[in-house]
């Protein structure tokens, strides 16, 4: 008998269920389309040295998170709680240990502190949606802008208070639950951000410098790549699809039975990597063609695409468009980075969902001003990878999230019986023996090899 506690609760969640697969679909990639790949990826690859990293970083999103993904939805669907729940209920069901729940714990952390970074950077692009309706970027040059973007983050206050409105924004929508959450959104937005990539692609090609981009980004040298470079191609991976933290688990769990989890998992990943892509695609250039460098770090699209808004017919129309989508690209993620410790609290707690939500909402604007006073006030107070800022980003995305995705697939591949897998990814063919290499062999060991040796 495989199905006993855990099942009781299988015909739906204790919070409510997604009204339709579109639906899920649609939360899922509310959740991965996000700052990640907008602000995240184009600046990551940058200071990776552009090409290998791109490279690595697609095969990783292939190799280890689609399997990881598809894992996390399975281990969701399965279990019907919140992740420490789920993992502790499989665990014993599936004749192992409790223990499991660990794994949701860390996950949970992770998205705590997570979002106390992503989250001032949010508040950077509610700040530059108001920049953008001033006309401030209008005709503006390399040095105006990036005089923008250094005094504007070099004022605490104001960076706190725009990080303080975007955590009040999440708490208000994260609150108020899953069906009534923000996911109908999701389907103008991920489209709409697409359409104003495609016009920013279009302004990079007529630069003169797209083809440098795309060579910068194309072209793997591999001299250059490090191990280190490698794990942050990982951590990456794991950052844009919100994997490895129990965020998609989270989900799953309120996942109807029918659903396919390949289709929805091959969905997700694509719009996904396609805006990632995308958006290097538009960057790139720009960098060159206003003489910055690609490894400028966080400030880099917050330093180039004002500069190609400044440039375009319309350009404060679009401006504004673009960093209001971007907001809400962001908040549609954060949804996903609180869920799992707020639907742990509801139910160990046993608090209301607002209670809860408020209470993991105030925790992580604290922890938030260890990164905004990193851009200003405690800029040189640097330790381990740097600022207090660094260090969160490195601690949960190459390390925490891809430990997290170590442990999910080898539950999913090792722990859980074959039948319980393929019964919920409803097929036993080839697609599933496809995944259970992947998760048994491939993502684990691809995993492990990383860590190691960009510990080294
Ligand atoms: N995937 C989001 C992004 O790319 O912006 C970040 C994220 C959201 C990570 C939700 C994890 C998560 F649970």
């Amino acid at each position: 008998m495989l199905s006993n506690q855990a099942g009781d609760a299988r015909r739906s969640s204790l919070h409510g269920n997604w009204s339709s697969r579109m639906a899920f679909i649609l939360a899922v990639t509310g959740s991965a389309v996000g700052l990640g790949n907008i602000w995240k990826f184009p600046y990551v690859a940058g200071q990776n040295g552009g090409g290998a990293f791109v490279l690595v970083y697609l095969v990783c999103v292939v190799l280890i998170g689609m399997p990881v993904m598809m894992s996390e939805i399975l281990i969701g669907r399965r279990g019907r709680r919140n992740p420490v729940r789920t993992m502790e209920l499989l665990g014993r069901e599936e004749g192992s240990t409790g223990r499991w729940r660990l794994v949701g714990g860390v996950g949970g952390l992770a998205g705590i502190l997570i979002l106390s970074y992503y989250s001032v950077v949010a508040g950077w692009t509610l700040a530059y949606t108001l920049k953008s309706v001033s006309g401030v970027f209008s005709g503006a040059g390399p040095e105006q802008v990036g005089a923008q973007f250094d005094s504007f983050v070099g004022d605490w206050r104001l960076v706190g208070l725009a990080h303080t409105i975007f955590m009040g924004l999440s708490i208000f929508v994260v609150a108020r639950g899953v069906e009534r959450g923000l996911e109908q959104a999701v389907r103008f937005m991920v489209p709409a951000l697409l359409v104003l990539m495609l016009v920013l692609l279009g302004y990079s090609i007529s630069t003169g410098y797209f083809a440098q981009g795309v060579v910068f980004m194309f072209t793997p040298d591999f001299e250059r790549l490090t191990w280190g470079s490698v794990l942050a191609a990982l951590g990456q991976a794991f950052f844009t699809l919100s994997i490895g933290m129990g965020a998609v688990m989270a989900y799953g769990a309120y996942l109807p039975e029918e659903t396919s989890i390949t289709g929805a998992s091959a969905a997700v990943v694509t719009a996904d990597t396609s805006i990632a892509i995308l958006a290097g695609l538009a960057i790139f250039p720009l960098v060159f063609a206003n003489g910055l460098t690609p490894a400028d770090g966080p400030g880099l699209v917050f330093n180039t695409l004002p500069l190609a808004f400044g440039q375009m017919a319309g350009g404060v129309f679009f401006s504004t468009i673009f960093f209001v989508l971007l907001s809400f690209a962001a908040w549609t993620s954060a949804i996903g980075l609180m869920e799992p410790a707020v639907a742990w609290i509801v139910e160990h707690f046993d608090k209301t969902r607002a209670q809860a939500t408020v209470a993991v909402g105030l925790l992580i604007w604290f922890v938030g001003f260890g990164s905004v006073l990193s851009f200003n006030v405690l800029s040189d107070f640097e330790f381990l990878a740097g600022t207090i800022y660094d260090n969160i980003d490195y601690l949960t995305s190459n390390v925490m999230l891809p430990l997290g995705g170590l442990l999910i697939t080898i539950f999913a591949g090792w722990v859980m019986c074959r039948n319980s897998t393929s019964d919920e990814l409803g097929t036993s063919g080839n697609l599933f023996r496809f995944w259970r290499v992947l998760a048994r062999f491939v993502a684990p060991i691809g995993i492990l090899l990383v860590l190691i040796n960009a510990v080294r």
